[in-house]
């Protein structure tokens, strides 16, 4: 739905469990009515960037659109360095276009900026991968440092000599283990330098990133902690990259996978849907790279013309979005030596990714209604389902709506329903598809109102709890009665964004 964040959803497995003895004690417990019903925040959690994206520093490359300007958010002056956002006229790349000059503010000695990250950083004594690019003339070296951003407290810091030049951008790369835990998290990583070591005493940097661990080490990988929960759910299917985001705010600003992959220096970022700037770190090939390494089935969602101000396509431009799936079909699943598939081998994967759903755009039946539904329904679906079954005759295509939503889906399309309910709502899911003949994904099911309210602007549960869980199990049941046209059903809440504790 509209008000969901969509970093991607992972199917509910259904264990069989013969038998499950449940006691509950009458007392000792806390009281259900604890539960609070919580309004959107969509302001304050992230998904990608700043939640499982495992990047550290926000902003990391000033990155801008036109619904977020480039900023200095998150960066802060060291010892009286002046700091400003310049566009110069050789830029890191045709991506990055903004970087941060630092300048000496005439007092002799060390000078440098910091980093807050997503509202802190977790400074604990392991490997910390970072890089950041320079232009300007500096001889000398830089400290790279994590440290308390209360007390200045330094608890690892490496010394990077300088490789820089005034002609063009040098990156600098370096490892940092810090030699103590620190107590909280409030904590910034810094750098400094030596303003002697000056020649037009100042700097320009760009693109300073600084990664943890990541979950199974994969460099720009994503958070070992959320990935390991994410695990332990034993999910089976990851539908990617989300839904809203996937249609972005306009046709200029949609999840466009060519901008999310390759060097991190030719990743645009783009307007996200979700309150802030996407910096397309957290991109197709770490969507794909992600999903062998839990061992998820990929359903890849692509954008099919609608965006969420209900901007459609019209049918004579629609052809180049046709092309850019199936590009990226080729890249996920082409062979070593074709266009697409030969570049994801330059980018460490030889071996094609398995892909058998592919769901054409998100909701076509909500954005731009009646347009947007209307359009998807004369030729936006039909054009998609024609072009990728005649060059993957094997692949299942999705629709985004569902013959519950009134589409008398093509064959050998399949549809994808989504339900958002009271616990009531979701027990009534139980026989729903018993006499639907379509194959239907289930893309998005939870309760997440309770019985009696279910505005979206408020009523919105902010944690699993038991009516709910019970509705959806109901809803599962049913899902799973159906199993011979039921082709899977995805839980979510984990990508939901109002709860206060993420
Ligand atoms: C009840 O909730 C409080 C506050 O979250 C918690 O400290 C306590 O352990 C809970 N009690 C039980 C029995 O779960
Ligand atoms: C850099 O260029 C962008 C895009 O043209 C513009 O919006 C921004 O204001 C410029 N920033 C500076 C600091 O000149
Ligand atoms: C620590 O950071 C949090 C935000 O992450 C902030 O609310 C809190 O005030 C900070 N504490 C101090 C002492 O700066
Ligand atoms: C870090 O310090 C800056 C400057 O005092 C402050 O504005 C910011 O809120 C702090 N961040 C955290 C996470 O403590
Ligand atoms: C780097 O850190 C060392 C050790 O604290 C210090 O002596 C040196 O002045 C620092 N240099 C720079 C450029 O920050
Ligand atoms: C983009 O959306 C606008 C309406 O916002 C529409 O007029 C235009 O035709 C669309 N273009 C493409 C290529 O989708």
């Amino acid at each position: 739905m509209v008000s969901l964040r969509s970093v991607a959803s992972a199917i509910v497995a259904l264990p069989f469990a013969a038998a499950v003895t449940i006691t509950v004690s009458s007392d000792g417990g806390n009281a259900t009515s604890r539960h609070q019903y919580g309004f959107l925040h969509e302001d304050i959690s992230n998904s990608g960037d700043g939640g499982l994206y495992a990047e550290l520093i926000r902003n990391r490359a000033f990155q801008s659109s036109y619904s977020f300007p480039s900023t200095l958010e998150g960066w802060y002056s060291l010892n009286g360095a002046a700091l400003s956002l310049q566009n110069l006229s050789t830029p890191l790349s045709d991506a990055l276009k903004t970087s941060l000059n630092v300048a000496s503010s005439g007092s002799d000695g060390i000078l440098g900026f910091y980093n807050d990250g997503y509202w802190g950083m977790d400074v604990k004594q392991k490997k910390y991968t970072g890089s950041f690019w320079v232009k300007g003339s500096y001889q000398g070296i830089f400290n790279a440092s994590l440290m308390s951003n209360i007390t200045g407290e330094v608890f690892g810091s490496v010394e990077v000599e300088s490789k820089s030049s005034p002609d063009e951008w040098v990156e600098h790369p370096f490892e940092l283990t810090p030699s103590a835990n620190a107590p909280n998290s409030n904590n910034s990583f810094s750098i400094t330098f030596d303003s002697a070591g000056l020649e037009d005493g100042s700097l320009d940097f760009n693109l300073i990133s600084l990664f943890p661990p990541t979950y199974k080490d994969r460099p720009n990988g994503v958070r070992v902690d959320l990935a390991e929960v994410l695990e332990a759910f034993h999910p089976t299917y990851f539908r990617i990259p989300g839904g809203n985001m996937l249609e972005g705010l306009t046709n200029s600003s949609y999840w466009d996978w060519k901008n999310s992959i390759g060097p991190l220096k030719d990743r645009p970022g783009y307007a996200g849907v979700w309150n802030y700037q996407q910096s397309n770190g957290l991109g197709l090939m770490e969507y794909l790279e992600l999903s062998e390494d839990m061992g998820l089935e990929l359903i890849v969602g692509v954008w099919a013309g609608l965006a969420l101000n209900g901007g459609v396509t019209p049918q004579d431009e629609l052809q180049p979005f046709i092309d850019d799936a199936l590009d990226q079909i080729e890249f996920i699943r082409g062979a070593a030596d074709s266009t697409w598939g030969s570049l994801r081998a330059k980018y460490g994967h030889p071996e094609p990714f398995t892909l058998k759903y592919v769901e054409v755009g998100n909701e076509d039946w909500l954005a731009g209604a009646p347009e947007g539904w209307e359009t998807y329904k004369s030729y936006r679906f039909p054009m998609f389902l024609e072009a990728i079954n005649a060059a993957y005759p094997d692949i299942q295509v999705i629709s985004s709506g569902s013959v519950l939503d009134g589409y008398d889906i093509p064959a050998p399309g399949n549809g994808d329903y989504h339900i958002y309910g009271t616990p009531d709502q979701m027990v009534d899911q139980f026989d729903l598809f018993d006499n639907v003949e379509i194959p239907h994904l289930i893309g998005e099911a939870a309760a997440v109102h309770p019985n009696g309210g279910t505005a979206w602007d408020g009523g919105l549960v902010e944690y699993p709890w038991w009516g709910g869980a019970v509705g959806e199990a109901a809803s599962l049941i049913g899902y799973e009665r159906n199993s011979d046209r039921i082709l899977g059903a995805l839980y979510p809440p984990l990508q939901r964004p109002w709860s206060k504790a993420s």
